[in-house]
């Protein structure tokens, strides 16, 4: 390796809810996931970011339940899986009250509302913690959610990145051409704080939207967040290219990894980009002690504690696999469900029992491991080195033990090691992309409206299959 080393991207991943993607943890000793309702559990959360080194914290949201496994929402009602849970936007200004430095990441969908509050939220926001905020665009996965905003059904998937192509115009409109930068004058001798000069209506009319503006919120410190995407389908894949400056890719194994991260890279070059202008990052798995003994300690009561039922609703399986002999070939099961259309397909061959071993256990995949501040350290930099992630999203077994943890003994260990920026007095996409760039670069599409130009000049829409 020549050169610098390569620094990580560490965030916690998080959500305002009890049982985000670690279910049946949460009554674990000394957990505090029940107090996601108080203030004090995300001020204090954040100050253990803050001083322990984390780039940010990343808020997964959906705006449904999950009702699919066993025909309804009970099982997900009763392990708390992410109901009841919050508006992640609403914690990051008490979060940003208690720092100076850390990032927030927060999950909107662009399928329900429209985006002109959403954006003004943001603008906010990012006034808020003086440009630390993120956006995860999503497009939606429950069938609930649909419902709960007046459809029917969901709509189909490539037609949801169509919708979000759309919105994203609108919103880049607002935060990039509504205001010049010097339009904000503050003259006390002339009373005057405004220019109207420097602000317009943005006059946005197209298939699903029509906006007039002008944006409420006058520019911020990086005007549009920095823009996180998660995704692994064509269609998320050709708008991550357009649009992503973050990308989560999903992927259990390196090659998984690579073959993704590509496929976004040479999207964002054909849509004027460059490879660089993107970040990659994994969630991963880290339970970390002192010693060998206490790290796998750790991890068999993690493990033993998992519940199954969590898992399988997660999943939104329709198929209710602990109702069958574990010896039951999955084939057969299969059979007798032909509409198998979970969120993760169930591989054919083997036993439910097989399965069953496959969804608890396989779940940490390549990203994943147990042992001392050496091990951690050394596999995280396989993981930089070796497969090119940019970063993680640290998986939270309990809370606030896997943060502080990973802050008292991990981050050492990769300062030592030159795996870890300070980021002071910069925005979170400098921390992202380096001093100097608190903004958008130039040939990202939003760039296009700066200044009032083009808001006139309609984009090309990505299409997806065939109009529905
Ligand atoms: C690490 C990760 C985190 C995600 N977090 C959310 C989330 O918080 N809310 C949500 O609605 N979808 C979330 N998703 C799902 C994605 O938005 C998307 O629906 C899914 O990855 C499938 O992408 P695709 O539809 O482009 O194939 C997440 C996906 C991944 C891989």
């Amino acid at each position: 390796m020549t050169g610098e080393p390569k620094p990580l991207i560490l965030n916690l991943f998080e959500m305002n809810t009890v049982s985000h993607i670690t279910h049946g943890l949460w009554p674990l000793e000394g957990n505090q996931r029940h107090r996601f309702n108080e203030l004090s559990y995300w001020t204090e959360l954040a100050q253990i970011l803050e001083h322990g080194g984390f780039t940010g914290v990343f808020l997964a949201d959906v705006v449904g339940a999950y009702d699919t496994f066993r025909g309804g929402p009970e099982t997900a009602i009763r392990e708390g899986l992410q109901i009841p849970s919050n508006d992640p936007l609403l914690v990051i200004p008490a979060m940003a009250a208690v720092t100076e430095r850390i990032g927030f990441g927060a999950t909107f969908s662009t399928s329900y509302e429209p985006p002109f509050a959403f954006a003004r939220r943001m603008s906010t926001l990012d006034h808020l913690t003086n440009g630390r905020v993120g956006w995860n665009i999503v497009t939606s996965y429950l069938k609930n959610a649909a419902r709960n905003f007046g459809l029917d059904d969901q709509i189909p998937h490539d037609r949801r990145y169509e919708i979000a192509d759309e919105f994203l115009d609108v919103v880049y409109k607002l935060w990039e051409g509504s205001w010049d930068d010097d339009a904000v004058v503050v003259d006390r001798e002339r009373g005057v704080y405004s220019d109207p000069e420097g602000v317009r209506y943005i006059d946005h009319v197209g298939e699903h939207f029509r906006v007039a503006g002008p944006h409420l919120a006058s520019p911020s410190r990086q005007r549009t967040p920095v823009l996180f995407q998660a995704t692994g389908s064509p269609a998320g894949i050709e708008f991550a290219g357009r649009h992503a400056e973050v990308v989560f890719t999903g992927g259990r194994t390196a090659e998984d990894f690579r073959r993704n991260a590509r496929g976004m890279r040479e999207a964002a070059v054909r849509h004027g980009r460059s490879g660089d202008d993107l970040r990659c990052i994994v969630q991963a798995g880290v339970v970390v002690g002192r010693t060998e003994e206490e790290a796998q300690d750790r991890w068999r009561e993690y493990r033993r504690r998992t519940s199954i039922d969590g898992i399988l609703a997660h999943a939104s399986l329709p198929v209710d696999l602990t109702a069958y002999p574990r010896e039951t070939p999955i084939d057969v099961v299969l059979r007798g469900e032909p509409a198998i259309t979970g969120r993760f397909q169930l591989p054919p061959g083997g036993t439910v029992g097989e399965v069953l071993d496959k969804l608890v256990g396989g779940r940490e995949g390549r990203y994943f491991v147990v042992g001392t501040p050496t091990v951690v350290a050394d596999e995280i930099e396989r993981w930089l080195d070796e497969d090119g992630i940019d970063g993680i999203n640290l998986r939270q077994y309990h809370s606030f033990d896997t943060a502080r943890d990973f802050a008292d003994l991990v981050v050492p260990e990769l300062r030592r090691r030159g795996r870890l920026r300070d980021g002071d007095g910069l925005t979170l996409r400098e921390q992202l992309f380096g001093a100097g760039r608190a903004r958008l670069p130039e040939h990202h599409i939003a760039a296009r409206y700066r200044g009032g130009r083009n808001l006139d000049v309609p984009v090309e829409p990505l299409r997806f299959g065939a109009p529905v």
